[in-house]
């Protein structure tokens, strides 16, 4: 496996200098921390069950570790996390790698490679012809975000009442169902955050992200961490979840077996 320690140390000493400019609050900046500790973890996970290139999977490690890296300076300036708010954090992410130099010492190609998958990790959809070494690097990091995002969401949807933020302002009304959210589930596709009507809309739209990603290891990673069953299983299981809601349950036990 790579060696990306120097990078690491790096990190965290970025972060830690970050930290120390907080003098409200730094649970927003510790939670990025983690997430980024456990994002890398993830993309060790998939580079270690694939074969590729040692460039490529260096590549990976280090846009894994650097992908949220405009986070720290977005909360610093704009109190917030929403780029729509503030900046788009994967293109300052990329002006930050530049101006700090933490990439200096790689080659010119693995620069931007890293830059790259930094600057496409929070795009909605990819572009549809990137050049392959880009594509297959962004689509490592964003597998390994997503699995981490599933389970800060798991995390919060297992009390109630819910975080109004990470439930999207949506209503907890059971009444509420979206038909394009359940024929999405139903026809193994994504689900759009734009159909979305209600929290349980929002728990099955999550769980149809085994669909959007792109390597076993992380379909396989998706189901063993067990977020997706925990967000999956409180719909109701009869009326107009019960048949996505039966669908996407063996969807997952197919996929993990
Ligand atoms: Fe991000």
């Amino acid at each position: 496996m790579q060696d990306i320690s120097e990078h690491e140390a790096w990190f965290a000493d970025y972060v830690a200098h970050e930290r120390s400019l907080e003098h409200e609050d730094p649970g927003p900046i510790d939670l990025k921390i983690e997430h980024t500790k456990r994002v890398l973890d993830n993309a060790r996970v998939i580079v270690g069950e694939e074969d590729f290139p040692s460039d490529v999977a260096r590549a990976c490690l280090l846009a894994a570790l650097y992908h949220d890296l405009g986070r720290f300076e977005q909360y610093l300036r704009y109190r917030t996390f929403k780029d729509r708010e503030s900046v788009n954090h994967g293109l300052f992410g990329v002006r930050l790698i530049k101006a700090t130099g933490c990439l200096a010492q790689e080659s010119r190609d693995l620069r931007h490679l890293v830059m790259a998958a930094v600057g496409l990790h929070n795009r909605f959809a990819l572009p549809r012809h990137l050049e392959a070494t880009i594509d297959l690097v962004t689509r490592v990091v964003r597998d390994a975000d997503k699995l981490d995002i599933l389970r800060v969401i798991d995390g919060h949807l297992a009390k109630r009442p819910y975080n109004p933020t990470v439930v999207l302002q949506l209503p907890d009304d059971p009444l509420l169902a979206s038909r394009e959210v359940i024929f999405a589930a139903l026809h193994d596709a994504t689900a759009s955050y734009g159909d979305l009507l209600s929290v349980n809309d929002f728990r099955l739209l999550l769980a149809t992200w085994i669909f959007d990603l792109n390597f076993a290891s992380s379909k396989k990673r998706f189901i063993d961490q067990g977020h997706a069953l925990n967000i999956l299983k409180p719909l109701p299981d009869t009326g107009i979840y019960a048949e996505a809601r039966r669908h996407m349950l063996a969807c997952l036990q197919a996929t993990g077996s």
